[in-house]
């Protein structure tokens, strides 16, 4: 796999002229290419730049950190690129301090077309074809726990979420896909996986964006949880079927609840995954929507004391208001 190098001073630059409040009024220019619930995925307009999705991590408290945080995000993509067998975009990062002293990681990846990613694709394809969508990242997903039951050394978790994967030679003209068509996998930013049962990415580096009112709680009540999910083939599919609450097409959710139990029954019934139904599904999405609001809200409200009251720098980018 061809490594990404990027030019770590232009970044410095970019980091310099960033506006966390208004993205798009940034020194360097920059496009928003997502918001994912706890990053943010740059284009950054300038030579030297062009055609890279730029994934901002500005989470560390040390440079130490950093480093095992590189380590862990690298051999994660080893693991699901050479040993699963996943596709995955072209790829690097750049890690530096920023002029106040914060350590800064960007995941680097080529650009995919924004219209081939699963959230936007799902809204041109027929239905038929979206299903079959469901069906190859379920297929996909079989080969991360296949590896994890073939051997006993590692075990990788991963997020199925429908906006984690892109259409490979997606045309929004003729939007199709077929049983051949390659998905490539996005998110590598949450490098979860366990060497011999021990987690090799910090849990608390999760809790970093979260208001510090909020963190305590947060740990206590939700974080093994959380990190469990990712491990767990069955929530890892309900929450995949769950998003299509979120992307306003709950009319699917009945027929993708089906392709799921048949992927589970015919094609892994050697991974034993007990079925999904519709009703766990909708109860789990009304939870993990009220979570998220609340947390963005809470964020909000940290943001405000930090920056208005306390003064100080507040280094998070938060989205707008997240339709569900
Ligand atoms: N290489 C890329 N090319 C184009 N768009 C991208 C790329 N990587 C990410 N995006 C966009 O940004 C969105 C969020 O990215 P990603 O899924 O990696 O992070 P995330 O969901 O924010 O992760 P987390 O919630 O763990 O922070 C994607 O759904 C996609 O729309
Ligand atoms: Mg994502």
């Amino acid at each position: 796999m061809k490594r990404i190098e990027v030019d770590v001073d232009l970044l410095r630059e970019f980091e310099r002229g960033l506006d966390p409040r208004h993205p798009e009024r940034s020194r360097v220019p920059a496009r928003v290419l997502g918001y994912g619930e706890i990053s943010t995925v740059f284009a950054i307009e300038v030579e030297g730049m062009c055609g890279l999705a730029f994934k901002r991590l500005p989470i560390f408290h040390t440079e130490e950190e950093m480093g095992k945080y590189r380590a862990t995000y690298e051999e994660y993509n080893r693991l699901l690129e050479e040993e699963i067998g996943l596709s995955l975009p072209p790829h690097g990062y750049a890690a530096f301090l920023t002029d106040t002293g914060r350590p800064i990681f960007y995941i680097v990846q080529q650009e995919l077309p924004a219209l081939s990613v699963g959230n936007r694709a799902i809204h041109l394809l027929p239905r038929q074809d979206i299903l079959l969508l469901v069906r190859r990242v379920l297929q996909e997903l079989c080969k991360v726990w296949e590896f994890n039951r073939r051997q006993g050394y590692w075990q990788v978790g991963i997020d199925g979420q429908i906006s984690n994967w892109a259409i490979a030679g997606f045309d929004p003209e003729h939007p199709h896909l077929d049983e051949g068509t390659r998905l490539d996998y996005m998110d590598t930013s949450t490098p979860l996986f366990r060497v011999q049962g021990m987690e090799q990415l910090n849990p608390e580096l999760f809790l970093r964006s979260a208001p510090p009112f909020l963190a305590w709680a947060l740990r206590l009540l939700f974080l093994e949880d959380v990190v469990n999910r990712y491990y767990d083939f069955h929530r890892v599919a309900v929450d995949l079927v769950a998003n299509f609450y979120k992307e306003q097409r709950p009319d699917l959710v009945p027929d993708l609840v089906a392709v799921v139990n048949e992927v589970f029954s015919q094609e892994a019934p050697h991974l034993g995954v007990p079925p999904i139904w519709e009703k766990e599904v909708r109860a789990y999405y009304r939870e993990d929507a009220q979570i998220w609001s609340l947390y963005l809200s809470a964020r909000k409200v940290d943001r405000f004391l930090r920056t208005r009251i306390l003064r100080r720098e507040y280094p998070y980018i938060l989205p707008e208001k997240i339709q569900r």
